[in-house]
């Protein structure tokens, strides 16, 4: 199976977590814009009325395009599913993410969320991380928090 395939197949079995009036988070990457795609169409087809929280602007335009409202993370008082990929698993299913640049956005939108839903084909699982952890730091703290890592 092709990538492309195994992530759509991947993506339309999370919409099965998708139900009427939920507010959804929109992870970035490969993995989130087959959900998105997929995600569109399912609630046309279901006639749902859904709202989605992006976490770029490159998915907030694949919503749109789909015809999926958009609103931000300061509206909602928590989000009922958010679907995003990942950079790597682990074998204690330990996940980084964050390396595609959208740590903020994700960071706050897994805060938010009752569940998250992390869809991932096989050449993202590991036994031990080769990638690093992706940490963003406020210019103002970069030295105290650097310091901090380091120990
Ligand atoms: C964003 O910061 C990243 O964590 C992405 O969500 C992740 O890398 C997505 O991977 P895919 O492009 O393989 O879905």
């Amino acid at each position: 199976m092709s990538y492309d395939s195994a992530i759509s197949a991947l993506s339309n079995d999370a919409l099965k977590h998708v139900k009427n009036n939920h507010v959804i988070g929109l992870g970035s990457g490969r993995a989130s814009t087959a959900l998105v795609k997929s995600l569109a169409s399912f609630t046309r087809i279901k006639n749902y009325n859904i709202k989605g929280i992006p976490t770029s602007l490159q998915i907030k335009l694949i919503a749109e395009e789909g015809g999926i409202p958009i609103i931000e993370s300061d509206q909602v008082d928590y989000i009922d599913v958010v679907f995003d990929g990942a950079d790597q698993i682990d074998s204690q299913k330990y996940v980084i993410k964050g390396g595609g640049g959208a740590l903020l956005r994700e960071n706050i939108l897994f805060s938010l969320a009752k569940k998250i839903i992390v869809m991932a084909d096989n050449t993202k699982f590991v036994k031990n991380f080769t990638r690093s952890v992706p940490v963003e730091i406020h210019p103002l703290a970069r030295n105290s928090v650097t310091q901090k890592i380091k120990k």
